[in-house]
């Protein structure tokens, strides 16, 4: 594509929404559906300890596809800022934090955001992410050699290419982001299970205008889980769709380039871009979606849940690193989410020196955690990311957790 034939006019990413579709509608209505069903999983406590999993293990993909590849130990240890001594992986471990953080703060500043479809929330995801990356990874080799910088929060100002596809002018950007933000918008998609195939539709539309000079990926990721908040969607926070999207990185990105195609001739829909295509785009991410939610719920059914926290502690009573009372204390921390120290006795049947021994351990593995410093008499549940595979199996791949479990 020449110069002059950059996308200039905001009526070329048309349409943002498909047409009225049975089919997409019953799949926005299933995704509803399980990601309800997430929201009452387990208690609030127990909620939020696996969030905080879910959170590293959602920047684990979303920087996967992106094709670096960090350890979740070494995530975890970043979380901790105990960063590697290999400058290549220490880089790694800052992109994590980064973006777990990002990640975390987005939910906070939702309570704020009244739109977040505007172009003002998109920027600031990017500048969060970007202020905290590391140097090395703000700077683009474009195709001639030149070396820019990426500027946190900041608009391209120069073309870019995805692919095949070369998203619109740089110096039109601004009109396609208003575009964008007036297209979504509340008023004109008013109906909830329209809101939800645009979810959908938008992810692709804002990788399609590609606004930044490098990182728009993990951005229009973070902002997709952003809309799924708005939308209901999300099941608080305990699914991921960017597990699914790197499990299939290849159909992510067949189906996204193929809804970059225009319109072939008068059959194909009703605006620039082809319909059909955005409608298998849609349909490919409410199917991943459905699955990821489907994948969770499957992973928290309770009985399930127990079991594998008994094999668990029998392998760490094995090890020499629990006692094997901790069982109860776990499961019922989970069940609860949060214990009064004062039960252990009761929980374990042990004295009160062995009961606070057991649960000593348990706080040195960071199973529980203190409530908070003025509330030490009670603890929660927590669900550090090394033992994942063993209470939580499958969240990261099947060869990745082999090498957690040594
Ligand atoms: N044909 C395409 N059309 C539109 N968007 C695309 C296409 N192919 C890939 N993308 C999106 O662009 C992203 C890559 O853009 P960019 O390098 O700016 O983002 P990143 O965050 O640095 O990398 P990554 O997205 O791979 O994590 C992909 O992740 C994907 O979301
Ligand atoms: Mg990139």
């Amino acid at each position: 594509m020449s110069e002059l034939e950059l996308y200039r006019l905001p009526s070329s990413m048309t349409p943002l929404l498909p047409a009225a579709n049975t089919t997409l509608r019953a799949l926005a209505a299933e995704l509803l559906l399980h990601s309800s069903k997430l929201s009452s999983a387990f208690n609030p406590y127990t909620r939020s300890a696996i969030v905080k999993l879910v959170e590293p293990m959602n920047s684990y993909y979303s920087n996967l596809i992106e094709g670096h590849n960090t350890h979740p130990l070494e995530i975890e240890k970043a979380l901790k800022k105990n960063y590697s001594t290999e400058p290549k992986k220490k880089l790694l471990q800052l992109e994590s934090r980064a973006h777990v953080l990002v990640n975390h703060k987005m939910k906070e500043k939702l309570l704020e955001v009244k739109d977040p479809y505007n172009w003002e929330f998109i920027s600031w995801l990017h500048k969060e992410f970007y202020v905290h990356m590391p140097e090395e990874y703000k700077i683009v080799e474009t195709k001639t050699g030149n070396k820019l910088n990426v500027i946190p929060g900041e608009m391209r100002k120069t073309e870019v290419e995805v692919g095949h596809h070369i998203g619109p002018a740089a110096e039109s950007l601004n009109a396609f982001l208003n575009f964008f933000e007036e297209g979504y918008a509340p008023n004109k998609i008013p109906d909830p299970i329209d809101r939800i195939i645009a979810v959908a539709a938008s992810h692709h539309r804002l990788a399609w205008i590609h606004p930044f000079l490098d990182g728009n990926g993990r951005v229009v990721r973070l902002f997709t889980e952003a809309i799924a908040i708005t939308e209901k969607i999300d099941g608080d926070g305990l699914w991921s769709v960017s597990r699914g999207l790197a499990i299939k990185n290849k159909d992510y990105y067949s189906a996204l380039h193929n809804a970059d195609q225009k319109r072939w001739n008068d059959h194909g829909g009703h605006g620039n871009l082809s319909e059909k295509f955005l409608v298998e785009f849609c349909i490919f991410f409410l199917e991943t979606a459905i699955d990821q939610t489907k994948f969770m719920i499957s992973l928290f059914e309770p009985d399930k849940v127990l079991a594998r926290i008994k094999e668990f502690v029998e392998i760490m009573v094995i090890r020499g690193e629990l006692e094997k009372e901790s069982r109860y204390v776990l499961e019922e921390a989970i069940l609860k989410g949060r214990l009064i120290r004062g039960d252990m006795q009761r929980i374990t049947g042990k004295s009160e020196n062995i009961a606070r021994r057991i649960m000593n351990d348990l706080i040195d593995k960071e199973l529980l955690v203190s409530e908070s410093d003025e509330l030490r008499s009670a603890v929660r549940i927590n669900f550090p990311i090394r033992y994942a595979p063993y209470i939580f199996p499958k969240l990261f791949p099947k060869d990745i957790e082999a090498t957690m479990m040594d």
